[in-house]
């Protein structure tokens, strides 16, 4: 019988399960952590679905958590669960920020250029894919083009400039040409999608057309950004065409701010940290697992 380092050596790549979403038509989860609570929450679902997670930290997330404090939590569960969980650099916005958090052992990276112009765009994410190629373990490298707002939270109206009219998605030849210069492993395209959650209704639908022709246009997975909010079957279609990982943020932020707030409603004397957070995973979980079931057909 193997023991656990030979189980351990032989757990799949982030790379393989990727590839391998990408041949079965489902999706892997990628969602942000800012604390102890959500990370358990997510990895709770992770087990009991049997299924591989990213967690993903953006910059104010890492600052908050530590990144060096992150990928050890990561590693410890990997390899004491032997449970394929990985961590990813979501939005780091620059090279340094990048090369930071591949030397702490994160395990992929999402470089957001897309605030540049397209030809710095370009330029600083061929150095973080130049960097990731340069280490002896396998590194992903995911960019973003195209406007998709920035901030995980309830929003009243569409944040200024992110693109949902057709006319400003992301078009497959900008994809194919982005791709082709930086050699990137994943793409973000903007399709429709938008970071945040719109106030009492469900967010702008996405464009599965734009999607597949970009999907088929780059051949490399495809990631969806902004997945809060969204109405099932968008996923569903996204999945379909190509999107390979959905990042989802702040459907967890609320589940957990409400447990929180429940909690101190409940019991105002209440001053145990643990005992006011201590429902919260569970409502991380409860979000991660109906969004994981989604992704995977289940
Ligand atoms: O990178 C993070 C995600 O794109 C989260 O977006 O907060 O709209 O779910 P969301
Ligand atoms: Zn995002």
């Amino acid at each position: 019988m193997d023991d656990i380092f030979d189980i351990l050596v032989h757990m799949k790549t982030l790379r393989e399960y990727i590839l391998e979403a990408k041949e079965k038509g489902v999706a892997i989860g990628h969602f942000n952590i800012s604390n102890l609570e959500g990370l358990h929450g997510i990895f709770n679902a992770a087990k009991k679905l049997n299924l591989p997670v990213i967690i993903g930290l953006s910059s104010g997330e890492a600052e908050h958590v530590g990144i060096h404090e992150a990928a050890a939590l990561i590693r410890t569960l990997r390899e004491q669960h032997n449970h394929p969980i990985f961590l990813n650099a979501d939005h780091a916005h620059s090279f340094d920020a990048v090369k930071d958090m591949i030397d702490a052992g994160f395990d992929s990276v999402m470089f957001d250029g897309s605030a540049l112009s397209i030809e710095d765009n370009i330029k600083e994410t061929k150095r973080v894919v130049e960097y990731a190629r340069s280490q002896d373990r396998d590194i992903i490298v995911e960019a973003e083009i195209g406007n998709i707002g920035t901030s995980s939270k309830v929003v009243d109206e569409i944040p200024e400039g992110v693109a949902t009219d057709s006319s400003f998605l992301t078009t497959p030849e900008d994809a194919v040409a982005f791709v082709n210069a930086t050699g990137v492993d994943m793409l973000a395209p903007a399709v429709g999608n938008m970071h945040g959650m719109l106030k009492g209704k469900s967010n702008p639908r996405i464009d599965e057309v734009r999607v597949k022709e970009i999907s088929e246009a780059t051949g490399i997975p495809l990631v969806l950004h902004g997945g809060s909010g969204l109405v099932d079957e968008d996923f569903t279609k996204a999945i379909k065409n190509g999107t390979c990982v959905v990042h989802i943020n702040t459907e967890i932020r609320i589940a957990f701010t409400n447990s929180v707030k429940e909690a101190m409603e409940e019991d105002p004397d209440q001053v145990t940290p643990y005992k006011i957070m201590g429902e919260s995973d569970e409502a991380v979980e409860e979000v991660v697992e109906r969004r994981m079931r989604l992704f995977n057909h289940m």
